[in-house]
């Protein structure tokens, strides 16, 4: 099946979006292969558990939740910042979930999401150019020839981010920080006196109330461990192959070969094609794995990709993100649903309702107007819904800090206030109040979704 593969047959592909222009190539071989000898950051069973979960997603009984960074970063590398967007995302999975009446498997954009593709090679200020920033595995932010120089050492700095990332997030997934009883105290500080903070608040009553039930009737988290811990998983764009190759490990148990780098990964719009180095790579691994589908992906496109990337058709191995726009999807989505479901395809179909969205504002700010992205997601749910298949996720990018940097929600942002907390290294991201009234909004609609699927069946 996987002839002629092996980690590095990507090596004699076209590689788009990799930087070509490291100056030293010996330096980068020897970083490759120190990085070899490291440990795993993650192990093919949990890989293979998530692979089962999504599996649920595509066959409708779950939802699939992924959020965090554009682009993690070496500065903004936090415990309270990591801590912060964990219990986002915990927080949106309860309101997804309780609405929703479906479990949601949480993915993190967390723990190795560095490397960034850009649509432009070199950017110009006055009359200097230099190579862009394409995140800080590869080079610098600093608009200087030093910092846009590509660097291998930042892939060791970046491994070990990702491992100490992990390791907090195992702690508070698995240490009793995600404990359902604490569902009160997740509330982040500057969202708690929001008009999302007060509903949460109220939902979170009544699951308080829930619990203190159930433990009189004797399910307790002794009895019930899911109520004392969550399951978590990583991931991220698997774009700087030179890392994953390194991370590439047969797996003792299968004999097959994993990417150890994160428990998902995927490819993005821009390197999504069907000759090039990442589906080479992809190919043989055995991950759950991704594939952005942006607004030029024919139906034609994905058949393909689906034939190399899941030739057995395992339902849980290839998610499909859509990401069109919201005044494209309605054109996009419906004939690409329709091709997946009439080839057969066991396939997560989830929308990223952010890298469609992107416009930039008058003083010169990127940014993304929340009214947009609510709407892709609505139409999302409805074209699925329209089409009779499961709106499996969302696919957002997201932080649990207070930043200024997508336009609307609740407390309106405007495009004046942008320069106020605007910290991106990369994309816009939702702040915790903007992605929380998203939850609530996407859990809405996928009980009225719920709702109409039980008078159907009543009906029948
Ligand atoms: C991303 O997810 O950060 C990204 C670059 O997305 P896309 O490949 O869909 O543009
Ligand atoms: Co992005």
């Amino acid at each position: 099946m996987n002839e002629n593969w092996t980690p590095a047959s990507w090596r004699a592909k076209p590689a788009k979006h990799m930087p070509a222009d490291y100056p030293d190539l010996e330096a980068l071989t020897r970083v490759e292969q120190t990085l070899r000898g490291m440990p795993p950051l993650v192990f093919a069973g949990e890989a293979r558990r998530l692979k089962g979960l999504l599996a649920d997603v595509s066959e409708g009984r779950a939802f699939l939740l992924q959020g965090g960074d554009c682009a993690e970063s070496f500065k903004e590398f936090a415990a309270d910042n990591i801590r912060d967007t964990f219990r986002l995302i915990l927080q949106m999975a309860v309101v997804l979930t309780f609405a929703g009446g479906k479990p949601v498997v949480k993915v993190g954009r967390m723990a190795g999401q560095f490397a960034k593709p850009r649509s432009a090679a070199t950017e110009t200020i006055g009359d200097q150019t230099l190579p862009s920033y394409r995140g800080d595995i590869i080079n610098g932010m600093e608009f200087t020839p030093e910092a846009r120089t590509p660097d291998p050492q930042r892939l060791i700095q970046a491994y070990s981010q990702s491992a100490s990332t992990l390791n907090l997030l195992r702690a508070f997934a698995g240490g009793g920080y995600a404990d359902l009883h604490n569902v009160h105290r997740w509330t982040l500080g500057f969202v708690a006196d929001s008009p999302q903070g007060a509903r949460y608040r109220e939902m979170a009553e009544k699951i308080s109330e829930t619990l203190m039930f159930m433990e009189a009737i004797g399910v307790t988290p002794e009895s019930q461990p899911a109520l004392h811990q969550v399951e978590f998983f990583t991931s991220h764009e698997a774009l700087l192959l030179n890392l994953e190759e390194a991370m590439t490990r047969v797996d003792s148990t299968s004999g097959q070969w994993y990417d150890t780098s994160a428990h998902l990964v995927w490819i993005g719009e821009r390197t999504r094609d069907l000759g090039g180095a990442h589906v080479e790579f992809f190919r043989g691994i055995k991950n759950p794995i991704g594939v952005k589908c942006g607004p030029t992906m024919e139906a034609d496109d994905i058949l393909r990709l689906a034939e190399v990337l899941s030739p057995s058709n395992e339902a849980g191995r290839l998610t499909l993100y859509g990401r069109f726009g919201h005044d494209k999807i309605d054109k996009r989505l419906p004939g690409l649903l329709r091709a997946t479901k009439a080839a057969g395809l066991k396939v997560v179909w989830a929308i990223d309702p952010m890298h469609g969205n992107t416009l930039t504002a008058d003083n010169g700010y990127k940014t993304r107007p929340f009214e947009r992205i609510l709407s892709e997601v609505k139409s999302f749910v409805e074209i699925c819904k329209a089409e009779g298949m499961h709106p499996g996720g969302v696919h957002l990018e997201m932080t649990g800090q207070n930043v200024t940097e997508c336009t609307g929600g609740a407390r309106q942002v405007s495009e004046g206030d942008l320069a106020d907390r605007y910290h991106t290294h990369c994309d816009p991201r939702l702040n915790s109040e903007q992605a929380l009234e998203l939850a609530f909004l996407v859990a809405e609609k996928l009980k009225v979704e719920r709702g109409d699927a039980a008078a159907r069946a009543a009906a029948i």
